[in-house]
């Protein structure tokens, strides 16, 4: 018998509809924040790699599928998107559409030659995202929060977004150049892939895997305290356009990502599952304002990311199965006349949130309504009439809780946000509240 190959998968009919639940959840919120689909080949010429994503990296070093085709022409499996899509806009000029930014995501297999585990493998699915020709910091929170909405789509609990800046291509040098001179007379206490790394690539020392708390990196100089005034404003507007959308993150000063090509922001998604196992990591992705000027392009700034495809349907598993496919997040009640366009504009607002919403559409009476959410596993009811309309308010009940409050109109979105992240916040008991989940282990 000829069996698969070392780190690759069979995806059988039993699995395949989760992948397309999967690929439909991807399409949809793509639609919604304007991303369009772009297929690039899955083998592109050796070259762009070493020079996209980095002669040094790991990714390049050790773990791509390279070889020559009869023509002797050096070939490359792709191990990433990004690199193969800048291609393809430098080679049809897209970058002269006049409609900028250039919006693209792209579902495919990529090919990386590494120690197969749970959550990783040498053929594996990734969807990206990927804005090119914009500057500014507003693309890079709509990037993230389109990151996020994905998995807010796909319910997915426990999502930890990681926030960094290496700043632009200057501050990265300039603050490069300052760790080699921090690092150079210790690092012979560096574990020894590090040792080897401050070599090629001493920004990725800091981000070691083996070795977190050796006091020489937790004391290193970080990217973040080097940024000039410039970069430091784009950071400092990025994290407030993250808070304006009430996206959560924390600020890593040691993430500095695996790929060369990285400028000014720097993100990473975190899930902390059980069926993840070692592979917590779900996404990541950054600024790449210099990567079209290096592959032959114009100057042309670019902000995108990507998921691990497998690692999204891995983290699902932990999710309850059942009531993910089958509840709704709220269902809204519209008592009479007034309400009801009132209603379905709510309703528009929290579905391109990426909350399953339902109503009423058979004219029940209230109690009927009541009963419909119940049968639909609505977590919560919103109710309005028409004295809420003339205040601009609604009610909302939570299932699990009995609890109604009356809340602002406009805070609904969030209000439901913050509980629901309230409810899938698992207290271990090891917390002291600090983590503003909302929850009550103080
Ligand atoms: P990356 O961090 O190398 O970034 O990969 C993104 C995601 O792909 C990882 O977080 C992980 O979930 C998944 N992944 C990577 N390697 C494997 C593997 N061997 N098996 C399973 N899953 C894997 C990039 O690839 C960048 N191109 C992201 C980006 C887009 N940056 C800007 N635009």
């Amino acid at each position: 018998m000829i069996a698969k190959v070392k780190g690759t998968q069979d995806i059988l009919p039993a699995e395949s509809g989760r992948w397309q639940d999967l690929e439909r959840v991807i399409a949809n919120v793509s639609a919604i924040y304007n991303f369009k689909e772009i297929r690039t080949p899955m083998f592109e010429a050796s070259e762009l790699y070493h020079r996209g994503v980095g002669e040094t990296t790991d990714i390049v070093k050790k773990e791509t599928y390279d070889f020559a085709d009869r023509g002797e022409r050096m070939l490359t499996l792709r191990p990433e998107g990004t690199a193969g899509v800048v291609r393809a806009v430098i080679e049809n000029k897209l970058y002269a559409d006049p409609s900028l930014p250039l919006k693209y995501y792209y579902v495919g297999p990529m090919f990386r030659y590494e120690r197969p585990q749970k959550g990783r493998q040498r053929q594996f699915h990734q969807f990206g995202g990927e804005a090119l020709g914009s500057l500014l910091p507003e693309t890079d929170a709509e990037v993230i929060a389109y990151a996020v909405t994905t998995l807010r789509a796909l319910r997915l609990p426990n999502v930890k977004v990681k926030l960094n800046s290496l700043g632009a291509t200057a501050s990265k040098l300039q603050y490069r150049d300052r760790l080699i001179g921090y690092l150079e007379p210790v690092v012979a206490g560096l574990c020894p892939d590090c040792q080897a790394r401050f070599r090629e690539n001493p920004l990725r020392v800091l981000d070691c895997k083996f070795d977190r708390e050796n006091p020489i990196l937790v004391n290193a100089p970080k990217p973040l305290d080097d940024l000039n005034e410039a970069d430091a404003l784009h950071f400092a507007k990025v994290k407030g356009y993250l808070d304006a959308m009430h996206i959560d993150y924390v600020v890593d000063k040691s993430l500095v990502r695996g790929l060369d090509y990285y400028t000014h922001t720097v993100f990473e998604l975190e899930a902390d599952l059980p069926s993840l196992g070692a592979q917590a990591t779900l996404g990541g992705g950054g600024r790449y304002n210099d990567l079209v000027e290096s592959l032959d392009g114009p100057a042309f700034p670019a902000v995108g990311f990507a998921f691990g495809m497998e690692r999204l349907l891995l983290a699902l598993e932990s999710v309850d199965q059942g009531k993910r496919d089958e509840s709704v997040h709220c269902f809204v009640i519209a008592l009479g006349d007034v309400a009801k366009p009132k209603a379905m504009e709510l309703m528009t607002g929290l579905r391109h949130g990426g909350l399953i919403v339902d109503a009423d559409f058979m004219d029940r009476p209230l109690k009927g309504q009541f009963k419909q959410a119940e049968r639909l596993g609505a977590a919560f009811t919103v109710i309005l009439g028409e004295t809420e309309v003339a205040s601009g308010t609604v009610n909302v009940k939570n299932a699990a809780t009995g609890v109604q409050e009356t809340i602002p109109a406009a805070n609904l979105y969030h209000y439901l946000i913050e509980a629901f992240r309230a409810m899938e916040h698992h207290c271990d008991g090891s917390c002291d509240g600090s983590c503003g989940d909302g929850c009550d282990c103080q």
